[in-house]
């Protein structure tokens, strides 16, 4: 657990919270690769098509450039300036064009409406305020054309506290569900080791 705060100037809402942590080095969530489970779907059969993708707070960009490397337009979100700035050189040195905007995910322009064919989550539910989970909900139907599809690395860690808020099975269907066909939700395969066993892999499709 980080810091319990998630309102005013420390809050998880706000992102000095964030920047503070990326100048410090304090990054104990960046696992300094993409998350295995999406580096195994894209060489699965289960392999979504190519399409316009959005990572939601992107980090230093490991699963926007995978996605990117596999075919994908990607666009990584993310307010903390150091996260973005990192990603945007790691693009420039892999030589993939991947855009990264800085940019607080709940107030993005309306031009990104129905703008995206995916939307790619991995420990950004986790690190927002938990009484904004239904406005994060919103956030992903907004920026999903109708039938676009969330691919989903939920951190289901089971402790009381955050960041990361933990999160299960039954909340993310009680607050996808109206707006999702949840096409899969199940214990992800090939997490890493400290991860194993609390991380659920989601592909909901926007109805
Ligand atoms: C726990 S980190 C995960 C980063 C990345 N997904 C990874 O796995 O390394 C959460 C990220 O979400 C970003 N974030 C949190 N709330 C945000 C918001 N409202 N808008 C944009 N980015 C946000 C933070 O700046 C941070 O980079």
């Amino acid at each position: 657990m980080m810091d319990p705060s998630v309102s005013g100037p420390g809050s998880v809402s706000n992102p000095s919270f964030w920047e503070e942590r990326y100048r410090a080095g304090q990054t104990g969530w960046d696992i300094g690769r993409p998350a295995p489970p999406f580096e195994s779907l894209l060489v699965s059969p289960d392999c979504p098509p190519p399409g316009r993708l959005a990572v939601l707070g992107c980090g230093r960009g490991h699963d926007a450039l995978l996605f990117a490397r596999h075919g994908f337009t990607v666009t990584g979100f993310d307010f903390a300036p150091s996260a973005v700035q990192e990603a945007q050189t790691a693009a420039a040195r892999s030589g993939l064009a991947v855009e990264f905007v800085r940019a607080d995910l709940f107030t993005l322009p309306s031009s990104y409406s129905e703008f995206f064919d995916y939307v790619v989550e991995h420990t950004c539910f986790c690190a927002i305020d938990p009484s904004r989970r239904g406005e994060y909900v919103d956030v992903v139907r907004h920026l999903l054309r109708p039938g676009g599809e969330m691919i989903a690395l939920f951190f289901a860690h089971g402790q009381p506290g955050g960041p990361p808020f933990t999160t299960n099975v039954e909340e993310i269907r009680h607050l996808f569900g109206d707006a999702f066909a949840i096409e899969q939700l199940e214990p992800a395969r090939d997490s890493i080791e400290s991860r194993r066993g609390k991380e659920v892999l989601g592909r909901l499709r926007r109805r």
